[in-house]
């Protein structure tokens, strides 16, 4: 922190010392303004957008503690900053800047992989049909259960920095491929040492209620994830060992009910959890109803929610984390996206990176989010940062380009931002810049 505050406060006869100042922006998308922590309706697809004009780009100036501390007209930053040093000077050369993706759902640790059911699962095996054969989570659970710390260390590190290099610079990462308290903890703790190694701001969710554990009934595990799980991440959370935002529940018939989901996000929020759970996926269960009565933050998937569960998510104020992925992989009908944002339902995006959906791409996550939910390419960047913040509780640091906010950056090389997500696939070739926190942490080298 370098204790200074305000855009022109601190301004002394040697000049400031600045981190980076982005200059020469054709296009700087900041998304929102004034503050608005999330866009309903209409203005969702409605960015804030600065634009360069015939002789003057545009510049993002980042002061010492990694936030936005003015975005405006090149030939305003002297004016601005007199005599200030800049820890580094990024050209844009025309290009676009747009905030960090905030990736709002993913499962980033474990071992081992599935790609011996993704036949299986093209032949024509459902979700469900894989799982109650012993695949899918639990043939996970027993890969993770058996791997130790560091490997699982090892696995999520490079994962992540995949993620960071396709424009993430926020995640949420869960636990629940333990589903008992040593792994579940093990988990956390491998997100926690990730922290300081990794180029992504990570926000962790607790997942102790992913599945039920093979030989038991789902009131055992429910009892299970109460009684000792869910106080054993709160006791390690309060020794400041692992630091756990959200709990999550999947929430879905041959896993946990909605009344068992009921209990155990209640135990959570009861030690001060944000709720952001799985619910509505493959059968509707009226699991988004209930989670809008307990005031729920975020539930994911919704493919299956009803009307009344639209109404009752907008009304609750509870964002709607649309995961395309899992929706192509499974082939599953598509959630009603267009009657959530009509109905003024906050809509973010997730990747929903996991064993089944193998997916670290939120630039391709915001391209089938288009093509297949049509949403438009707009309302697609609102929904995979400003909404996806809000979905974590992190939209007054995260989102948008907004001095006050963390300095989290994406450079197109394109002078329109929507290269991003018109292309399919190939991140690698249209972002040239990925920023967290006013440190470039991804450039590209050709
Ligand atoms: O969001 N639906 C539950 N959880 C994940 C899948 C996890 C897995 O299959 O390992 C999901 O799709
Ligand atoms: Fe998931």
């Amino acid at each position: 922190m370098s204790g200074r505050k305000g855009n022109n406060e601190g301004v002394d006869k040697g000049g400031r010392e600045m981190l980076l100042l982005v200059k020469g922006a054709q296009q700087v998308v900041r998304v929102a303004g004034a503050g608005e922590r999330v866009k309903l309706g209409a203005s969702m697809g409605d960015l804030a957008i600065i634009s360069a004009t015939q002789h003057d780009g545009v510049s993002i100036a980042v002061q010492q503690d990694g936030k936005i501390a003015w975005v405006g007209p090149d030939s305003e930053v002297g004016a601005k900053f007199p005599g200030a040093r800049w820890g580094r000077v990024v050209e844009a050369c025309g290009r676009a800047v747009v905030p960090g993706l905030v990736d709002a759902h993913t499962h980033p640790v474990w071992a081992g992989d599935r790609v011996h059911e993704f036949a299986l699962k093209v032949a024509g095996a459902s979700y469900l049909e894989v799982h109650e054969a012993g695949g899918g989570i639990n043939y996970t659970v027993e890969q993770t259960r058996a791997a130790s710390e560091d490997h699982l260390l090892n696995l999520l590190l490079p994962r992540l920095t995949r993620m960071a290099k396709a424009g993430t610079t926020l995640a949420e990462c869960k636990s629940g491929y333990g589903l008992e308290v040593a792994t579940e903890l093990k988990m956390l703790r491998v997100l926690e040492r990730a922290r300081p190694l990794t180029p992504l701001t990570i926000s962790s969710t607790f997942c102790g209620a992913h599945s039920v554990p093979k030989g038991m009934s789902a009131e055992e595990a429910t009892r299970l994830v109460v009684e000792e799980q869910l106080p054993a991440v709160v006791e390690a959370r309060e020794k400041g060992q692992v630091a756990v935002d959200s709990i999550d529940v999947f929430c879905e018939s041959g896993v946990f009910n909605v009344a068992q989901t009921r209990t155990i996000l209640e135990a959570g929020r009861r030690h001060g959890l944000r709720l952001n759970f799985h619910a509505d996926e493959l059968t509707p269960l009226a699991g988004a109803e209930m989670g809008a009565s307990l005031g729920a933050e975020a539930m994911s998937h919704l493919e299956e929610i009803s009307e009344e569960g639209v109404a009752a998510m907008a009304k609750a104020g509870s964002v709607a984390v649309l995961l395309p992925t899992t929706a192509l992989v499974l082939r599953l009908p598509l959630p009603p996206a267009r009657a959530m944002i009509q109905a003024g339902v906050p809509v973010a995006l997730g990747s929903d990176f996991n064993p089944n959906a193998f997916c670290l791409s939120m630039p391709l996550v915001m391209h089938l989010a288009c093509v297949m939910m049509r949403l438009s390419p707009n309302e697609a960047l609102t929904a995979a940062t400003l909404h996806a913040a809000h979905a974590l509780g992190k939209a007054h640091q995260h989102g948008s380009i907004e001095p006050g906010k963390m300095a989290d950056l994406v450079i197109i090389d394109a002078p329109r931002w929507d290269h991003l997500v018109y292309q399919l696939g190939g991140n690698d070739y249209v972002i040239t810049h990925v920023i967290r926190a006013g440190k470039v942490i991804h450039e590209r080298h050709d």
